[in-house]
């Protein structure tokens, strides 16, 4: 409770900053915040009151924070589960990224059909936030994703249609409003990190992941909370970083 009460005086703070700041210095900003344009625009005066802006704040950290981390968490967990799947996203990885001290842009990285197709799995086993469009009933229609309980990315090569039936991000006015920046996130965190470090049978130039203590039971929905839920007694999908020799 404390946490949540200290973010929401920091946001009170960063609001009253924008708020203080001339409309000139808030226009010439090198690019709009989400605060920049609420402020700068035509919503009407009570709709830009500080405790208003602070639940708006609040709404966006808790949206685009914990669904991309989940998202994350579970494509992890799958590809160290699986190395024979790690290694051929890792070859691939190497072949669009040959140096790694140069940062590969999200343009190259959502060409890429291995990465792809393991973020859209991802996505698939995560399911979002199940708050009207049942993501879960879809994602696991067997006469549309057989086996639908494994991690398989292939069924997105196998497949380009596939798509339509992604509902991670429910569909419609009232998708997802981050939708670009999570799959921006997803790329560029997945891409930059198993290029540098690998796991079980695909050794990365900077170490090696090997999961700790972590089974499919620490990634699978057990209840509809609002939120996905996992086991009550999880610690979260946990890794060992084992560092390559110098
Ligand atoms: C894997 C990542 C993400 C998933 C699966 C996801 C999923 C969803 C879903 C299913 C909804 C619709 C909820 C409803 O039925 O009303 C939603 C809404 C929303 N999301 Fe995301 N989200 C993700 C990432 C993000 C990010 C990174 C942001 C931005 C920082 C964000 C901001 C929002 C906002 C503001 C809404 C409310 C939109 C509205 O009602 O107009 N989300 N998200």
């Amino acid at each position: 409770m404390a946490l949540i009460q200290d973010f929401g005086a920091d946001c009170a703070r960063a609001i009253n900053a924008i708020n203080a700041s001339s409309s000139s210095e808030v226009s010439n900003a090198s690019h709009a915040t989400i605060f920049s344009e609420l402020l700068e625009g035509d919503l009407p005066a009570n709709e830009k009151s500080v405790p208003r802006l602070i639940q708006e704040a609040h709404i966006i950290t808790a949206a685009g924070t914990e669904t991309t981390a989940w998202c994350l968490s579970v494509i992890m967990f799958h590809l160290l589960d699986k190395p024979h799947l790690l290694q051929k996203l890792r070859r691939e990885l190497e072949e669009a990224i040959p140096d790694i001290s140069v940062e590969a842009p999200w343009l190259t990285l959502e060409k890429l059909p291995y990465l792809s197709a393991c973020i859209q799995e991802g996505l698939r086993l995560s399911y979002g936030t199940p708050t009207c469009m049942d993501a879960y009933s879809i994602h696991h229609n067997e006469s549309i994703y057989p086996s639908s309980y494994e991690f398989k990315p292939e069924r997105w090569l196998d497949n380009p249609r596939l798509d339509k039936y992604l509902v991670s991000f429910t569909k419609g006015t009232r998708q997802c409003a981050g939708i670009n920046l999570a799959y921006a996130e997803l790329y560029i965190a997945l891409a930059n990190v198993l290029r540098r470090y690998g796991g079980p049978g695909s050794p990365g130039p900077d170490g090696n992941f090997e999961l700790y203590e972590t089974d499919e039971g620490d990634v699978k929905m057990v209840s509809d909370n609002f939120i996905p839920f996992v086991k009550g007694d999880t610690k979260g999908v946990r890794v060992l970083v084992k560092k390559s020799p110098v």
